[in-house]
């Protein structure tokens, strides 16, 4: 049988047990603010801001953990439209801050493969009143690159083998604000380490152990989310070679775009972005007869998302048509030939 490719990482426990300890509590990952997931990073960025019961437009094409700490954070939210190509719809997103009053707006940059410069500064130029928070969760290695952004975060343990951790960065706008500081490390953190570890000893440990453990894990994140970056996360960090990290995930994502082309499916790629995944498009009747040939071949490809609210406006479509092809660093290029033997096996071309 051919070997699993994608779910959560195996964290390698004779890599973690030789990482070196710091003198002092030293960040590998500079930012200005450190924490134990994206909604808590996102948390906090609402929480400096000090003010509740106003409103944050937010994209209509997201995942649902974002909407609930908006709620949870007392602000109101309202959407706007994505289009296809996955940029906001600038005219839109502009009549709609200045109607709603906005006192925030949320940009995502999916799977990293947007350039957001000009819709940073029309934003900036029509609305200078309006704080933008950048959602860089799916573009990790380009974390804050953006320009003029007031806010930026983003998640760790979707890119890297580690159990929690979100990170924030402060525009020149808001250099001054002090984010809070969340010191506790959330019972979340040690069912995803254990789970993560276990799962680096396959001939000893059943797989679905270690599922239970990561899905406990993520119910138990659900649940408390506000807390800070684990100092296992700290230490793991340094048992990681990011720079090879994105070497093989670009080699990777390289082999899928060309494989993607050839076959003329529709897909996103950036030849200079590290990615998350390597969306592809597919009609709605076939994505997901396409992701249960994937599941039959052993392969765990996500989308993104189930659709977060029943009453979302406009995009659905996106959450009908992507999938997310794996091109991460535990695989090389006869896993990608795998997943493109799938597509050209079951896409109707
Ligand atoms: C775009 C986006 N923003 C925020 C989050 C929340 O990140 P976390 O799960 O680390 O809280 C996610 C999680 O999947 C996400 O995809």
């Amino acid at each position: 049988m051919s070997s699993v490719i994608g779910g959560e990482f195996a964290i390698a426990a004779d890599k973690a047990i030789n990482a070196t300890l710091p003198d002092d509590k030293w960040h590998m990952l500079p930012a200005d603010g450190y924490f134990s997931s994206g909604r808590a990073a996102l948390f906090a960025i609402l929480s400096s801001i000090g003010e509740q019961e106003v409103t944050l437009l937010l994209p209509a094409y997201l995942c649902s953990s974002v909407t609930q700490t908006v709620r949870d954070a007392g602000w109101r939210y309202q959407f706007y439209d994505v289009q296809p190509d996955l940029y906001p719809d600038v005219s839109c997103l502009l009549v709609q801050l200045r109607q709603k009053q906005a006192r925030a707006v949320l940009l995502i940059n999916y799977f990293g493969l947007l350039r957001l410069d000009d819709v940073v500064a029309a934003i900036r130029r029509e609305c200078p009143q309006v704080a933008i928070i950048l959602d860089d969760v799916q573009h990790f290695f380009g974390f804050g690159q953006e320009p003029d952004f007031d806010f930026c975060f983003t998640s760790l343990r979707k890119w890297l083998p580690v159990p929690d951790g979100g990170l924030v960065k402060l525009g020149k706008r808001c250099c001054d604000t002090s984010l809070p500081a969340y010191d506790e490390t959330l019972p979340f953190t040690a069912y995803k380490l254990a789970g993560n570890l276990l799962k680096s000893f396959p001939q000893l440990i059943p797989d679905d152990l270690c599922l239970e453990l990561l899905k406990r894990g993520e119910e138990l994140l659900d649940e408390q989310y506000r807390g800070g970056l684990s100092c296992a996360t700290e230490l793991l960090l340094r048992s990681i070679d990011i720079q090879k990290v994105a070497r093989r995930r670009q080699a990777n994502a390289a082999v899928l775009h060309r494989g993607l082309e050839k076959l003329g499916i529709a897909h996103g790629y950036q030849t200079d972005a590290v990615p998350l995944f390597v969306p592809i498009f597919l009609a709605p009747e076939q994505r997901d007869t396409v992701r249960r040939a994937f599941f039959q071949e052993q392969n765990i490809c996500p989308v993104h998302w189930p659709k977060a609210e029943a009453g979302l406006s406009g995009n659905s479509e996106i959450y009908a048509t992507e999938l997310s092809l794996i091109c991460d660093q535990r695989y090389g290029e006869q896993d990608m030939e795998r997943q493109l033997a799938v597509l050209r096996d079951r896409v109707d071309l």
